[in-house]
């Protein structure tokens, strides 16, 4: 039992960084390199492709509380983030923070859990990408093969089934992990350059939409900017809102994964939280006001189509900028693409090196300097996702299982404070114990609103996990042969 809770201290987690600082890693991220890496893996099919839907199906304008709630919850996770990341300047995430606070069988439990939220997050919004390049396509009457830009089944919500869509998989979705994965195996550098350009474009364009919409408003459309239940749990009235901030949670995730490069900011102690809180702070502030644009142009029961903002746009009689929104979009959800997959590989990079995977995990090529072989793993198997399942399915999954994290981050935080009252916290989160156990249970109360059968998908892939572990990971790790 006690070979279950084994924890690394902050001691051994200190001599690895310093070790992967002279040999393995480049430190070369600052703070501004570190916001732009947030927001550009924060804002992308979440706002861009997810918002219309959860207003259309669940909360009409009160998707705009929804943004609020779940913006509430990352709140309190990420000024936990931020703690740990300050605390353990080291690669790994939430999976790493674990392994120091809750023992190695947790910290499977999550790093197993943190692959639902970045290598399935990179797959729904790798899908998302095919969508918006197939409808800028069109604009321009170039009309791709469907049976080469669908998914080979679909799960019908109505009938409770899946159906043969006829088609045979989608390519555009296979091409953006593939373009990806090349750039993250020649390095994070080039990454957070190539990052920085997208980030600049998509700003930009929500910025412009804000402020052009703002004049187009029609009050009337916000009444009610609750609708009325429809007599099913989740389905408009309060409890709709609850559902689309889990559906709509979606859209924040990624503000942690500033925590998993850790080990390349050049003063992460002090970069960190400015990195996790800046981003988080900004892409509040898009949100919310998006949405009332949203909202407000348009009535909510006309937004559930593959792009939200480019029907507004119509309502607006502004269609002419519709290419240029969608280039946005394209462009943005490739960094979010991007820095969602360089978080997996950095976690796998962890898990290597700590023998809960096998070793190649953690091998670094001698010139690129990152790790290249589970970098080309992550990327055919993101690549094989993408082509063959549908969005929905998918981006609920990814929602649930980043909320369980987020809970686990707080469990951490408020564990290490009794444990380790006097470690270093160049960062603390204020609020006393309030504010982990106020992460914990927003984080709880969101993932209640999502339908069963995603938590069924949950358990499910959760289980799978476990299994792994006591076949493999449990007799190789580096921890348990040393202590034990
Ligand atoms: N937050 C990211 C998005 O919305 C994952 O695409």
């Amino acid at each position: 039992m006690k070979r279950l809770f084994l924890k690394k201290t902050l001691a051994e987690l200190t001599v690895e960084a310093f070790d992967e600082g002279r040999h393995g890693l480049k430190r070369s991220l600052g703070p501004v390199d570190l916001i732009l890496l947030g927001i550009g893996v924060v804002i992308g099919a979440g706002i861009f492709v997810l918002t219309g839907h959860a207003a259309a199906a669940v909360a009409g304008p009160g998707i705009t509380f929804s943004f609020i709630i779940a913006a509430v919850a990352c709140v309190f996770a990420g000024l936990c983030y931020a703690e740990f990341a300050s605390m353990i300047p080291v690669a790994g995430s939430a999976y790493t923070y674990a392994y120091a606070t809750l023992g190695e069988f947790v910290a499977w439990i999550i790093g197993w859990d943190l692959i639902l939220e970045y290598s399935l997050g990179a797959t729904t919004v790798a899908i998302g990408w095919s969508g918006y390049l197939v409808s800028f396509l069109k604009g321009f009457g170039i009309v791709l093969p469907e049976a080469l830009t669908s998914p080979p089944f679909l799960y019908n919500v109505e009938t409770q089934s899946w159906a043969f869509t006829g088609a045979l998989f989608n390519l555009p979705a296979v091409f953006v992990v593939v373009f990806v994965t090349v750039i993250l195996v020649i390095g994070i550098r080039e990454s957070a350059s190539f990052n920085a350009f997208i980030v600049f474009l998509k700003v930009a364009i929500i910025l412009a939409f804000i402020l052009v919409g703002v004049f187009f408003i029609k009050p009337e459309l916000w009444h009610p900017f609750v609708p009325e239940n429809k007599g099913v749990f989740g389905v408009f009235g309060w409890s709709g809102v609850l559902r689309g901030a889990g559906v709509i949670f979606f859209a924040y995730i990624g503000f942690d994964a500033v925590s998993t490069l850790a080990q390349e900011a050049k003063n992460p102690k002090r970069d960190m939280p400015i990195g996790i809180l800046g981003s988080l702070l900004i892409c509040t502030i898009l949100y919310v006001a998006v949405s009332l644009v949203l909202t407000g142009v348009v009535s909510y029961t006309k937004l559930n189509t593959p792009a939200p903002l480019a029907v507004a746009l119509d309502a607006m009689n502004l269609q002419v900028f519709s290419p240029l929104l969608k280039i946005g979009a394209i462009a943005g959800l490739t960094s979010v693409v991007l820095v969602l997959l360089l978080g997996q590989t950095r976690i796998f990079f962890s898990m290597g090196r700590d023998g809960l995977l096998p070793p190649f995990a953690a091998k670094i090529h001698p010139r690129f300097r990152t790790p290249y072989i589970n970098t080309i793993i992550t990327g055919i198997i993101t690549a094989i996702a993408a082509a063959l399942l549908p969005i929905g399915i998918v981006g609920e999954l990814v929602s649930i299982g980043t909320l369980l994290a987020f809970a686990i981050v707080c469990a951490g935080v408020l564990v290490l404070r009794y444990t380790d009252p006097k470690a270093p916290r160049v960062f603390r989160a204020p609020g006393g114990a309030a504010t982990p156990i106020l992460g914990i249970l927003t984080c709880l109360y969101i993932m209640s609103g999502l339908p069963r059968d995603t938590w069924i998908r949950l358990f499910i892939w959760l289980a799978l996990g476990l299994v792994i572990y006591f076949n493999y990971g449990i007799k190789k790790t580096r921890m348990g042969r040393k202590k034990t």
